[in-house]
């Protein structure tokens, strides 16, 4: 795909590179009953608010044949002049261009004291309070040889974990959350072609899930303000990525019910680890820091948060995945399909 620098860019003669087959657009002005061909790039914002664009493919050898035959009325130079003075031209009318080429724009949003919304991976309604009074202590008792071979799977997969991070808590964090972000996507994915599969509805559970791993990936970027990795722990993410990811998606083929009680069992030590954390900072052997902005306008945190106020709120969090997972195993333990059950919807 070729991108023009300029707004006025036209396809010339001149312009015939030798380059085979290239997309390209065509934007016919309203105004104007002559066709204008432009690569694609980034036509003036005038011109962009009266089209219409759609995608030909074709060589670029033909079309340059084509546009070579074309020119622009006098008039519509004139037009055309204007509007790239009116807009300020140079970069910041390019720019312009490009977001609203395709007639999608990103509306400015502020926040509620009037300052700007800076955050474009989440918006002001995806925020909330987190539910400080879950309880923290639960835990699901193994009984079934499932639910003792998931529990100790995870008690196992803890022992090297300690030896690694040892009391080293923020990068711990940092790290078990890139894990963490895996099971939901997983099992969300592969209920969402369940549900294509079978032409039915899901109960509420994809998306459910799918909250789940962005939950937990909006815990890694918050921690990732507070620890950064080495070279060797993102190594070990990639490392580790690999394998979990997809033995939980054949965990998941398996048994979605030994599935969702190991993520149960991952969430309580989860909680575990946090609880620690803030211990640590209580002992003042971790510093507690102002919290990073992210998270205060993620979990609509006070202005003057820190690190133990966001460490409280992901450990809550924690315990909503741990409930949901083990709320999800027990259906299928009943035998059920999840969507007999609806999702638990609605806290995020
Ligand atoms: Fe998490
Ligand atoms: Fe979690």
């Amino acid at each position: 795909m070729i991108a023009c620098k300029s707004s006025a860019t036209r396809l010339s003669g001149t312009v015939a590179a030798a380059v085979g087959i290239r997309y390209f657009s065509t934007v016919t002005s309203k105004a104007s009953t002559s066709s204008r061909i432009l690569l694609h790039g980034t036509p003036t914002g005038a011109v962009v608010s009266d089209v219409a664009a759609f995608w030909i493919r074709a060589p670029v050898f033909g079309t340059v044949r084509k546009a070579s035959t074309m020119t622009l009325t006098e008039k519509e130079q004139e037009e055309e002049k204007k509007a790239t003075s009116l807009n300020g031209g140079g970069k910041k009318e390019e720019e312009k261009g490009i977001v609203s080429y395709w007639g999608v724009k990103t509306n400015k949003i502020t926040k509620e004291d009037g300052t700007d919304w800076k955050w474009s991976c989440f918006r002001p309604w995806e925020t909330y309070a987190a539910d400080l009074s879950i309880d923290l202590k639960k835990h699901h008792v193994p009984t079934t040889f499932l639910d003792k071979m998931a529990f100790w799977t995870v008690k196992a997969l803890r022992w090297p974990t300690d030896l690694f991070f040892q009391r080293r808590y923020g990068c711990r964090a940092m790290m078990l959350e890139t894990v963490a972000a895996v099971p939901g996507m997983v099992g969300g994915m592969l209920l969402h072609c369940q549900s294509l599969r079978r032409f039915e509805h899901s109960g509420g559970w994809i998306k459910a899930l799918l909250e789940e791993a962005e939950n937990e990936r909006m815990h890694l970027m918050t921690f990732m303000e507070v620890a950064k990795p080495r070279w060797y722990e993102r190594a070990l993410v990639f490392a580790v990525q690999g394998i979990f990811f997809n033995a939980y998606f054949l965990g998941y083929l398996i048994s979605p019910k030994f599935a969702h009680r190991m993520v149960g069992y991952l969430e309580e030590e989860a909680i575990h680890s946090y609880t620690e954390f803030l211990k640590e900072m209580d002992k003042g052997n971790i510093e507690n820091v102002p919290a990073p902005a992210i998270a205060i306008d993620y979990w609509r945190l006070a202005p003057n948060a820190t690190l133990r106020d966001v460490v409280q709120v992901v450990r809550a969090d924690e315990a909503h995945h741990r409930d949901v997972n083990h709320f999800a195993s027990d259906i299928r333990y009943q035998g059920k399909e999840l969507r007999e059950s609806p999702a638990p919807l609605g806290y995020h």
